[in-house]
């Protein structure tokens, strides 16, 4: 190994707490000729401030700004950044926070480090299945490609964690279903939504890879979106690449439920399913609440 890499490296080490680098062997030791882009205009070493929610704890206090996403003020940052805290409190993939910090609220040095290819892919594995039950696509801006393979690059923590979950594949998830009955989690649901409706479910099929979950006629509108009336007479939603997986909600169907859901390519898309529990405080407060929260802007930020 070189000794210059083996500094370099130790250097990062000693920076980046949480993370490994993967890439310091001598065959390819490149990472001179390796064409960074340099950051931006006079980047600043800042504090990630607190309620930088998703970055907060990943190991290390302060970051550059510009980001690594050409965010050029603290405010864009935390504003663009809380759209993802969802999708790390879902554990799709282990290394999920500390890659979306690697570019949200990179480390401070001299020079940009960039995720490493392969745990950007690790990532995008886990991760991109649930984000289409929500009917988002991976985001272009987060395109593996664009990242390093084999030179100086961030990496996770646990080298093993990949490893484990890469031969057995994710498991059949089925994210809408998530069944907490948290306050929180509920909102989260219907941050990711557009509509929501308190309705008795009539019916619920195969088809193909995904589920179909036809609601009865009567249904109270929670919040409309843009759902007409005529379009919730024979309201049929899609639980995306659901066909197989576990959803206690759907188990027994004598309940009213509150029903979350996206227009998405013509089709609607189960985004959240909950059982209309009024004797759960945690459920009332959610349904109380939803007419007045202001959800982060998950559509700017998942392009
Ligand atoms: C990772 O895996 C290797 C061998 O596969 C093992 O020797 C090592 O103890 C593991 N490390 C951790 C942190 O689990
Ligand atoms: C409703 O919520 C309460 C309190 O959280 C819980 O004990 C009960 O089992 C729930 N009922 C149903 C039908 O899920």
């Amino acid at each position: 190994m070189s000794s210059t890499c083996e500094c370099f490296c130790r250097m990062i080490r000693l920076l980046v707490t949480v993370a490994l680098l993967s890439g310091c062997r001598a065959s390819e030791y490149e990472y001179l000729a390796w064409n960074t882009p340099v950051y931006g205009k006079s980047p600043q070493c800042v504090d990630i401030p607190d309620d930088l929610r998703l970055c907060h704890n990943v190991g290390y206090n302060r970051m550059m700004l510009p980001n690594l996403l050409e965010h050029e003020t603290m405010a864009e940052v935390k504003q663009q950044a809380s759209s993802w805290v969802p999708l790390v409190h879902k554990n799709c993939h282990p290394d999920t926070q500390v890659f979306l910090c690697s570019l949200f609220a990179p480390v401070c040095l001299e020079r940009p480090i960039y995720p490493c290819r392969w745990m950007c892919e690790a990532v995008r594995d886990g991760c991109a299945p649930i984000m289409e039950a929500f009917g988002f696509p991976w985001p272009e801006m987060l395109t593996c490609d664009k990242f390093p393979e084999g030179e100086v690059c961030i990496a996770m923590t646990t080298p093993n964690a990949t490893e484990v979950t890469k031969p057995t594949g994710y498991s059949p998830i089925c994210p809408p279903c998530d069944n907490e009955m948290k306050t929180d989690t509920i909102l989260e649901h219907l941050c990711a939504s557009e509509f929501a409706l308190k309705a008795k479910i009539k019916e619920v099929k195969r088809e193909n890879t995904d589920r179909k979950v036809i609601l009865q006629k009567k249904k109270k509108m929670l919040k409309p979106g843009n759902l007409k009336k005529k379009d919730t007479k024979k309201l049929v939603l899609y639980l995306k690449n659901g066909a197989d997986c576990p959803c206690q909600q759907l188990d027994n169907l004598g309940n009213q439920y509150l029903i979350m859901g996206r227009k998405v390519d013509k089709q609607y898309l189960l985004t959240g399913i909950h059982k209309w529990n009024k004797s759960s405080r945690e459920f009332k407060n959610a349904i109380k609440k939803m007419k007045t929260y202001k959800c982060p802007v998950f559509e700017n930020v998942f392009k």
